[in-house]
């Protein structure tokens, strides 16, 4: 980091600037960053980067469960941009646990914390661990209930390593799903053939289902749980507060 500025100052004066621009900071900032993509309309922030810092660093967590679909996509924004593309898996072993003792659906029964914490958080940690600063597609809009406070940029408490802050950009915070997908349009950027067949929010297939018109994108998520709880232990900033 080339400044001592704090954080929450950083924050302040960023909130009114493009997502561009708080991308631009952050890559200025940091040379060890990368994006976490999770293959849905997330994708913008990798047209963005791949514009400021051709070559710039991208991971998505392979869950095991994705759709066919966001597969598909991913292949095609490797191909597609100049990016330096990594797919994280989890634990073999911790997978094989769970499945051996609950079965491949145990999620349904005793809640998602479980499957998502070896399936994704795990993986995210040990990323981490490698990085200075990350950058995550989240938005104040999509959960009123979880995200409506999110900063464009943290110190990253669940994830930093002790006496060294991670850096957790969010530049699309502030940013609605209408500009979200006007510029997807405008720019011709590609994006998950889902999002055509009534898919909002994009995790997991057997977590994630199709909303109707009306309906907030995150009732497409984990759908018979309480909504408060809907974080997977990616953001869990959000609601350790
Ligand atoms: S989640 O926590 O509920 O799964 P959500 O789908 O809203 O997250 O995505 C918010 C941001 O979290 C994404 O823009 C991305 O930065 C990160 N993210 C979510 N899922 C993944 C994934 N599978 N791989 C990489 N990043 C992900
Ligand atoms: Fe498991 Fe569902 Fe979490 Fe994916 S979203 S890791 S399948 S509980």
């Amino acid at each position: 980091m080339s400044t001592h500025i704090p954080l929450t100052d950083i924050n302040a004066e960023l909130q009114s600037a493009t997502p561009q621009a708080i991308l631009r900071h952050a890559l200025q900032e940091h040379d060890n960053i990368a994006i976490s993509f999770s293959g849905a309309e997330d994708v913008v922030l990798v047209h963005m980067a791949a514009e400021i810092r051709p070559g710039v660093k991208v991971f998505c967590l392979d869950t095991g469960r994705l759709h066919a679909e966001t597969y598909a996509f991913i292949e095609t924004v490797r191909k597609r941009y100049d990016i330096q593309l990594e797919i994280l898996f989890p634990d073999a072993a911790q997978v094989q646990k769970l499945v051996s003792e609950k079965g491949l659906f145990s999620f349904y029964e005793d809640q998602h914390q479980e499957c998502c914490g070896i399936r994704k958080v795990g993986p995210l940690r040990k990323k981490l661990l490698t990085l200075d600063a990350w950058v995550t597609g989240q938005r104040k809009d999509q959960s009123p209930g979880t995200r409506a406070d999110i900063p464009v940029v943290q110190a990253d408490k669940a994830f930093s390593r002790p006496g060294e802050t991670l850096t957790k950009y969010n530049p699309l915070a502030n940013w609605s799903s209408q500009q979200v997908w006007d510029y997807i349009r405008a720019l011709d950027v590609p994006f998950n053939p889902l999002h055509s067949k009534g898919f909002v929010s994009i995790g997991c297939e057997p977590c994630t289902r199709a909303i109707l018109p009306g309906e907030h994108e995150r009732a497409g998520r984990w759908w018979w749980e309480e909504s408060t709880k809907k974080e997977c232990g990616l953001h869990s900033t959000n609601i350790d507060k």
